[in-house]
This record gives structure tokens, sequence and C-alpha cells, in this order.
């Protein structure tokens, strides 16, 4: 089910984002919970999922790292279940971050769903990431404050940072209703406790600090084998200590580093870089021929968006996804739109535009080869499961 977010967008980004905290009562209408607990219990207990429980006991907090084999041990309150990235696990959760598609895609980092009993909690702290969190089943009761700068933290235990005044000044003292929306910028405190057994779903955004993005970057760069600019001084003079370094050196590195961000690589280096998912991909069984694919073209085969995965149109006009830098044409055609735009499952048969345009196709057929988008054979059984 597709919802939309009750805001208007132009005000939301005037006003608030990244500024102020809100509450959007009623944000998402009729909204049904994409995912109950117990599947959420069951994916938390499979390899290679970020789960963590978060209990408290008396003063003391505890936090245990999933997979987990049961939850009896936890009790029947104080203790909520986080879990990364569910969005790829269930396409349903990841159809929540439609209503964010106002912000760009590039942003979105993915879906965290929680699972609190009654009195459960993580603790008032601060996120270094901005989050809108919609409440599912259930209900919590939720304190905002305004971005507080220098706050006091303190960390109870060593997987898990709270703030130091958990009574800090709220502009938002709320209980969440199934479909009411928060958003909370970085840096905003926030302290949300179960009312009652409840689902909270944390649509987070990136933002990489400068020192992940270089390393990334240089692993990018090196990855290429390209021959990059080397510092060169043919001007060293005798003026200096031998031990010394100067600032015009400092600024002679600064540059080159600059130059290499400024180059056209740099650029193509940045947009690799922020088209990579997560996590690696699912990979197609076999690589598909583009004249396979056309002769798909008026099935009703289901064409998705492979859930983390990134697929953004460059500054350069190139299309880049999964770290890839793929050849697009210049003017930005029906059938490229059609791609880009792609969110949901879509038949084959309705992307006539794409199947148009020979370029969109070739691209298709590559996004197709490198697990960005696949395939999916519509069943025609009684649940209506779609499979690959
Ligand atoms: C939660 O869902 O319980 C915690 C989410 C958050 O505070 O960031
Ligand atoms: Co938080």
């Amino acid at each position: 089910m597709a919802f939309q977010l009750n805001v208007d967008h132009t005000e939301f980004l005037r006003d608030y984002w990244q500024q102020r905290p809100l509450l959007i009562p009623g944000g998402l209408s009729q909204f049904e919970d994409p995912i109950a607990p117990e599947l959420l219990a069951g994916l938390a207990m499979e390899e290679g999922v970020d789960a963590r429980i978060i209990q408290q006991q008396a003063e003391a907090w505890h936090v245990q790292h999933g997979p987990f084999e049961d939850y009896e041990k936890f009790g029947e309150t104080d203790w909520t279940l986080l879990v990364q990235a569910v969005n790829e696990w269930f396409p349903d959760v990841q159809n929540l971050l439609l209503p964010f598609r106002f912000l760009p895609d590039w942003r979105l980092d993915d879906v965290m769903v929680s699972f609190a009993t009654e009195n459960g909690s993580v603790g008032a702290h601060l996120d270094q990431y901005d989050v809108f969190i919609i409440q599912g089943t259930g209900q919590r009761h939720w304190r905002v404050g305004e971005r507080i700068e220098g706050a006091a933290e303190f960390c109870p235990h060593p997987d898990l940072k709270q703030l130091r005044n958990s009574d800090f000044d709220a502009c938002i003292d709320t209980v969440l209703q199934p479909g009411d929306v928060l958003y909370i910028p970085a840096g905003c405190p926030h302290h949300g406790v179960a009312l009652e057994p409840s689902l909270n779903y944390s649509i987070g955004f990136r933002a990489p600090n400068s020192a992940e993005w270089l390393a990334q970057l240089a692993d990018q760069l090196l990855a290429s084998e390209q021959n990059f600019p080397r510092y060169v001084d043919p001007q060293l003079n005798l003026e200096t200590a031998p031990y010394c370094i100067t600032n015009s050196e400092i600024a002679q590195v600064q540059q080159l580093l600059m130059q290499q961000l400024e180059s056209t690589s740099g650029v193509q280096a940045i947009q690799q870089v922020i088209s990579q998912a997560k996590r690696p991909l699912p990979q197609p069984e076999r690589e598909i021929t583009t004249v396979e694919l056309a002769s798909y073209a008026t099935t009703d085969m289901l064409l998705c968006r492979t859930p983390g995965a990134r697929l953004l149109l460059g500054c350069d006009n190139q299309l880049y996804a999964n770290g890839d830098c793929i050849a697009a044409p210049e003017q930005l055609t029906a059938g490229f739109q059609e791609l880009l735009q792609l969110d949901q499952e879509v038949a084959l048969a309705e992307c006539s535009a794409i199947f148009a345009d020979t370029a969109a196709l070739n691209c298709l057929t590559e996004l197709l080869n490198i697990g960005v988008l696949h395939l999916v054979q519509e069943l025609a059984e009684e649940d209506g499961e779609a499979t690959d």
C-alpha cells in the first residue's frame, strides 16, 4: 500500500528540515503495519541481520546483539527490540520510504523497526541523523526537545549513549497513535517510552562525516587504477630548517587534494561512492541480454527496484548505481525518466517508454545485471504472492 505524508513539503523544508522537530498527527492516514512483531522477531533470529535488544532493569541498562534464539528470558516489559534496514528484507517495509521521496533518494538510509514491550525505551538520547518516526501498532509516549549544543552524554552500557539530563525541555510531549509521524532533526533530544506493546518505524537519513567520505573516496579512486597527480616542489629553497613543514607546503597538499576532488574523475568518484548500497546487493543468477529483455516487454513480469539499491542521475548526466557509472544520453528522455522514477514494482507491460528507447533499454539491462533492479515473475497463486 502506498502512503502519502500529510505535510506541505515546501513548508516542511523551509521551517523544519534540519531545524526543528515536528509532530505530524495522522501523518500517514489509514496506516497499516507493514510487518507484524512476530515477523520482526523472526528476522532478528537470522544471521546477518543487525538487531539488538535494549533492556532496563532497575537502574541498569543492558544491550544484547542478535541473532536471538528466543525472547522469553526478556520477560513481558521494559525491553525494546531494534532491527536495522528492515526495508531490505520486506518490500512492504521498503514502501514506507515512498512518502519521503520528496527528499533526495541518496540521503535516505534505511528503515529501522523497533518493537517495544510495555515501558520499553532506549532512554533519552541524541542522534547524529535526521529521522522520521512513524507510530505503528500500540502507543508510545514521546518527548522531543529543540536542538541542544554540548549536551552531556554518558554510556550506561558500552553500546548505549544517553543524555545525562533526561528531563530536557520538551517542545513535543505526546502519546503517538498509529499513523502519527514525528520528525526529529539530528542533535535534538528525544525519549520514547512504550505504553503498551508497540511498533515504531524510523526512516533514517544518512549524513556521512568528512572522514568517512574521504576514506570511501580514497578506496574508490585507488580501485580505478588511474594515474593521479603527485606532489611536486620544484621551487624548493634553503630558507626553512629541514625539520619544518611550512604553511605553503600544507597549502600545496590541500590544493592537490582539492584539484583531485574537483576533477572529472573526482566528481565521478564522489557520485559513485554516494550511489553505493550499504550492503552487497543480491546478484542475478545469470545475465540477461537486451534482446531477451525486449522479448518480455508485453508480459506481466514485474520490474522492481532492489531494496537498499541506490540509483541516481548524476550532475554529469550519467547514471550512478551501486558504485558504478553507467553512460546515459544527454537528453533525459521519457524512457530514462521512467527508469529513474521507478519506486515500487511495475509490470514490464507498463514500461512502454523504456522499451521504446534503445538507450534506456540498454541501461535497464545493465541495471538488472548489477542487481540494482530485478525481475519478478508474478505467480497466479491464490495468496497472490510474487516470487523470483
Ligand atoms: C525506538 O524506536 O525505540 C528508538 C528510536 C530512536 O529514538 O531513535
Ligand atoms: Co533516537
